[in-house]
């Protein structure tokens, strides 16, 4: 199978004497979304982390487009263009909108009016977020919070996002809008690994889906292994 991220046999955890990833892998193929469900503490999070350099594998490496990343800093990863839309918010809550905007195109290198041209767009694209543009990021409710982080996915144009638990406390209309967001993204040309507790969602979103519990792989295959048997497997996964 075609790869953009592969993760080969990854060991780690946040002591030296306790692992809590074992032996995981994974491939996420591009253009595509690739999902992850799995118990709350399985480790999903972690992952993340240690793909993102936040975390040190004690074994295994990570290869992005076949060029090894395992020891990478989690700030040039902007570079490589992969983007992470964390589980908490990614925001600095004491900058005006705009001011949150220019932190990632400054990180691109972008030419001065390539970054006034994007941010343009965006504002045409988010009116909301363009008539509060001189607020405080950390004064707009949570859904346009959300917004704000996926404004910044789209002015960073990165070619892998990860997206850990995009809805969590979001109001429905504003959880539907948030999936409309993640397939535009894929519209786009991004590619996509997408941690959901929303298994349902999570199937009808992605080609392959991973499960994790503890620590591990326990299941994998792609979204029509999953499909017919949703039951069955919601109650294997939860040990009923
Ligand atoms: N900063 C930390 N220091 C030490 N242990 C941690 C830390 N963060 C998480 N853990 C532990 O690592 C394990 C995996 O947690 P992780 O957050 O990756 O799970 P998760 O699958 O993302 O869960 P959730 O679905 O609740 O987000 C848990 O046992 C958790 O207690
Ligand atoms: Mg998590």
């Amino acid at each position: 199978m075609e790869s953009l991220l592969e993760v080969e046999n990854i060991t780690l955890g946040y002591s030296e004497d306790i692992d809590i990833l074992h032996n995981v892998s994974i491939n996420i193929a591009p253009s595509t979304i690739t999902g992850m469900i799995g118990l709350n503490g399985s480790g999903k999070t972690t992952l993340i982390k240690g793909i993102y350099g936040f975390l040190k594998p004690k074994q295994g490496r990570i290869l992005f487009e076949g060029e090894d990343i395992t020891d990478i800093k989690p700030y040039s990863l902007i570079y490589k263009g992969i983007w992470y839309l964390p589980q908490d918010s990614s925001l600095f809550p004491y900058l005006s909108i705009e001011d949150n905007l220019y932190i990632p195109i400054k990180s691109l290198q972008l030419s001065r009016n390539e970054m006034k041209k994007r941010i343009k767009e965006i504002f045409e694209q988010f009116p909301d977020l363009g008539e509060k543009r001189k607020k405080k990021a950390g004064n707009l409710s949570g859904g346009q919070q959300k917004m704000l982080e996926c404004a910044m996915v789209l002015l960073v144009r990165p070619k892998l996002l990860f997206v850990d638990e995009p809805v969590v406390g979001l109001a429905p209309k504003v959880a539907t809008e948030m999936y409309e967001r993640i397939v535009e993204f894929l519209h786009w040309g991004m590619t996509i690994f997408l941690i959901d507790h929303n298994v349902r969602k999570v199937i009808e979103l992605s080609s392959y889906v991973y499960v994790m519990s503890l620590g591990r792989i326990t299941s994998e295959g792609p979204k029509d292994h999953f499909e017919g048997e949703l039951k069955q497997q919601v109650r294997h996964w939860l040990g009923l």
